[in-house]
């Protein structure tokens, strides 16, 4: 997929991890778009962020979720029904998103990988695409469920 822009986002937990990988992502080409949060220091809710994602992130985009772990914040990405995101922790994570899921959102925690690996899969899942066949049929299965009813 040809990349328009990237959108970034965090809570305050992921902030310093934001700032790093937008000066590395810039620095090699790539338009990023930070939609917040602006200090680390400031206690923010992430599911702000994840909603902020959903209603900026339009087709020929990628998105980076980032919190503490990484699980709240794409818990509530996941809500919305423009987002796949993929909670990644190495280049191997990241791949899969992409080949079998087509995550269009890459979520990380900043507490728990370093700078070095979370710019190396972020390439990886930059790069890399859907292989589609068997695994669309299953991304297609991917829908709110309604139980009880
Ligand atoms: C914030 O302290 C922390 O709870 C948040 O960044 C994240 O890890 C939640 O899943």
């Amino acid at each position: 997929m040809q990349i328009d822009k990237i959108f970034i986002a965090s809570d305050h937990a992921g902030f310093g991890l934001k700032k790093e990988l937008k000066n590395s992502l810039s620095n090699i080409g790539y338009e990023i778009i930070d939609l917040g949060t602006d200090d680390a220091t400031t206690s923010v809710d992430y599911p702000d962020f994840s909603h902020k994602m959903a209603k900026n992130l339009d087709d020929n985009c990628y998105g980076i979720l980032i919190c503490g772990t990484g699980i709240g914040i794409s818990i509530a990405a996941n809500r919305h029904a423009n987002i796949r995101c993929a909670l990644c922790h190495d280049e191997f994570t990241a791949r899969l998103a992409r080949q079998h899921n087509d995550a269009n959102v890459i979520a990380m925690g900043a507490r728990t990988i370093g700078t070095g690996v979370a710019l190396d899969m972020i390439k990886v899942f930059l790069n890399t695409e859907f292989e589609g066949g068997r695994h669309e049929r299953r991304v297609k299965k991917i829908e709110p469920q309604k139980e009880n009813s």
